[in-house]
């Protein structure tokens, strides 16, 4: 779908389910869609009970019949698996496939996204469907990809999966004394005996409710359990296809920033990295565009696929606002912007019954092409068939990049303390958001990758410090590269055992200072600081922190602890090491950020009002600037840059005026 030989522009599409209608229907769909532009479907995302109707028995031939109407339409296939919910039969006769809920509860069939991960009776009939449809359709030189399921995700806790934790926990620990020291069993008397005492942990065993736990050792690797569980049944079905289509790229429909799985470890077994995009009527634009970052730091920075967006409305919000004319191409341009390759819907026509009957599609319950949203829609595709190829496969380069760690994110969540204030995605967004403001890319990377690109590396809220991360970030700094964190960091190992000796841990000789304890104000407290002539708020917590090496860069002015640091620097070998031992707000974090990019040489693309969004891709092309003006009024920005429009043709100067309409697109070419 994406970098494959049967792709040579930004594929345009989405969902497409002719299944649920009449087949006179279908010929009206494809003029519709030809209309549109649209040259991708993603097809048989929920089609598992009509392909399998029991046991031993198959059926191919509508499937055979969708496959057929839209090659010969010209269209190229996201061939999907449907294993994202199971037909009712087996429900019925393989109770196991029913996942139990948090709450102790064995669900009965019905919803979708619920087979539990570790039924034997999934994982043989998921692995044999996937192979059947693999096997029937490796010919069809128009499937650009396979999507495996649909939007995997949530936990389970039945019988099943407390089993294969157990054997999780047996291959990870090898002895039950290895778990009870991770666990800290010692604690209340948990010490367990054997593998066998070992439950999962939810309100039956450890827990209050979801996030608060009494272990949070246990609870920690009942999550990575879970994960690697739902991405093993990813695992199956991908091995079973690509031995049979080992040309035709794998992939699955994330969901940006979705805590309960492990993406990136997820994202080395998959060929390419996709995921939906919903933002909320009122998500801050700066959260589109870190999920999209996300998104692309999965695979070091390979582009990705925008999988499913509404062209129009969701139906699951509280209200579901429309968007507004031009926010669907601006948004659509805002994916690519950040590395998206194509542009895709869900959906391409709109049911008739049940929950998503009032979700946007491209062809609306009027059935025919005067709409508005249908009429933006077909201008899009217009523009990327002109566009074609010239940004695909483009990378984008960045000098800074903020850890996003979702062993922290569980960690920081779980704990009991300091605060409940404390929140892992907000602390991480604060520091995004500073970058993006300010137009300087960069890279949302995991802790397993390589720093030595970067010149400056943020790691927000680094509570948990796995075995060799402190050295990582040692030999960073030592070779002159600049790392940020916070409070809260460096606590404990992978365990979530405390790193005894002093906060923040193993990071300590690096930013050179010693955290003795931390204050967590309320919620409508702050003390403050001044930093450079300007004062800001310190909030959530205050770390009271002594500096063994480091430089004070300004201090609390309040309450017990004034005079002491909330800013610190450490020259550490050729690098700087940075602490922030408060939550500050926007305007501070964009000073420091564009202070220490400054330091480092690391310079915005270009200045622009904040509502001017501005990324860069480049390829063997050229470099292309994307200028996203998410703002109702225009915007003329001068550029620091000649170039052309690849959407207009329209040249500019360096020092020339950019004129951006209101919720504007330009993509220069430099
Ligand atoms: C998800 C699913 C789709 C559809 C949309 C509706 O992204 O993958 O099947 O339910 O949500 O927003
Ligand atoms: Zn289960």
């Amino acid at each position: 779908m994406i970098e494959s030989d049967r792709v040579h522009k930004i594929l345009y599409g989405g969902d497409y389910n002719p299944e649920q209608w009449p087949e006179e229907t279908w010929e009206e769909d494809m003029r519709l869609l030809a209309l549109a532009h649209i040259d991708v479907v993603t097809l048989n995302v929920f089609s598992w009970a009509t392909l399998q109707p029991d046991d031993d028995v198959y059926d191919f031939e509508k499937l055979d019949k969708i496959m057929d109407l839209v090659k010969k339409h010209g269209l190229k296939v996201c061939l999907a698996t449907s294993t994202g919910a199971h037909p009712a039969w087996m429900a019925r006769k393989h109770p196991d496939i029913l996942r139990t809920e948090f709450s102790g509860m064995k669900r009965k069939f019905g919803c979708r996204h619920n087979s539990c991960p570790n039924s034997p009776t999934y994982q043989k009939y998921a692995v044999a469907l996937a192979s059947k449809l693999a096997e029937r359709y490796k010919d069809c030189d128009n499937i650009v990809a396979w999507h495996i399921s649909n939007e995997y995700g949530g936990v389970c806790y039945c019988e099943n999966c407390e089993r294969h934790f157990r054997d999780w926990l047996k291959d990870k620990y090898m002895t039950i004394d290895e778990v009870n020291r991770v666990w800290d069993t010692a604690f209340w008397g948990h010490t367990f005996y054997d593998f066998e005492d070992i439950v999962a942990p939810n309100v039956l065993s450890e827990h209050f409710d979801p996030s608060h736990t009494t272990f949070q050792g246990i609870s920690l690797d009942y999550r990575r359990c879970n994960s690697d569980s739902i991405l093993n049944c990813y695992r199956l079905e991908f091995d079973a296809i690509h031995t049979i289509t080992p040309d035709i790229p794998i992939t699955t429909n994330l969901m940006g920033a979705y805590q309960d799985l492990d993406y990136q470890k997820w994202a080395s077994y998959m060929d390419f990295i996709s995921w939906d995009n919903y933002p909320a009527n009122d998500s801050p634009i700066e959260e589109t565009a870190f999920k999209h970052d996300l998104m692309r730091g999965l695979k070091q920075g390979k582009p990705f696929a925008l999988m499913e967006q509404t062209p129009s409305v969701t139906n699951w919000l509280p209200y579901n606002s429309l968007k507004r004319p031009g926010v669907m191409r601006l948004w659509s341009y805002q994916a690519v912007a950040h590395g998206a390759d194509t542009i895709m819907f869900f959906q391409m026509k709109r049911s008739i019954g049940a929950c998503e009957k009032y979700h946007g599609a491209v062809i609306d319950h009027v059935g025919h092409e005067n709409t508005r949203v249908f009429r933006e829609v077909a201008e899009l595709g217009a523009e990327l068939t002109k566009i074609g190829d010239l940004t695909l496969g483009a990378r984008t380069e960045a000098k800074a990049a903020i850890v996003f760690d979702w062993d922290n994110w569980w960690a920081t969540d779980y704990s009991a303390g300091p605060s409940i204030y404390l929140n892992y995605f907000d602390e991480v967004m604060n520091y995004y958001k500073a970058f993006h403001n300010l137009n300087i890319p960069v890279d949302l990377i995991s802790v397993e990758d390589d720093l030595s690109g970067y010149a400056f590396v943020v790691a927000p809220l680094l509570y948990m410090v796995k075995s060799g991360y402190d050295e990582k970030v040692r030999q960073f700094v030592k070779n002159g590269g600049r790392f940020l964190t916070t409070f809260f960091s460096g606590y404990v190992d992978e365990h979530d055992l405390v790193t005894t000796g002093g906060y923040p841990g193993k990071l300590r000789d690096i930013l050179g200072i010693w955290v003795e304890e931390e204050d967590a104000l309320p919620k409508d407290v702050a003390n403050s600081f001044t930093y450079e002539g300007a004062s800001y708020p310190a909030t959530v917590i205050c770390d009271l922190l002594h500096t063994e090496g480091a430089e004070a860069l300004s201090f609390y002015e309040k309450d017990f602890y004034a005079g002491m640091p909330t800013l610190t620097c450490n020259l550490f070998g050729k690098g700087y090491a940075y602490y922030v031992a408060t939550r500050s707000n926007a305007e501070f974090y964009q000073t420091f950020i564009e202070e220490i990019c400054a330091e480092a040489s690391i310079e915005p693309i270009i200045k622009t009002p904040t509502c001017v969004e501005v990324t860069k891709r480049s390829n063997a092309n050229g470099t292309f600037l994307f200028f996203l003006n998410h703002d109702g009024k225009k915007h003329d920005i001068i550029l620091n840059h000649a170039g052309t429009d690849i959407l207009t043709d329209v040249s500019y100067e360096k020092g020339g005026t950019l004129p951006l309409s209101a919720k504007g697109v330009a993509i220069l070419r430099i």
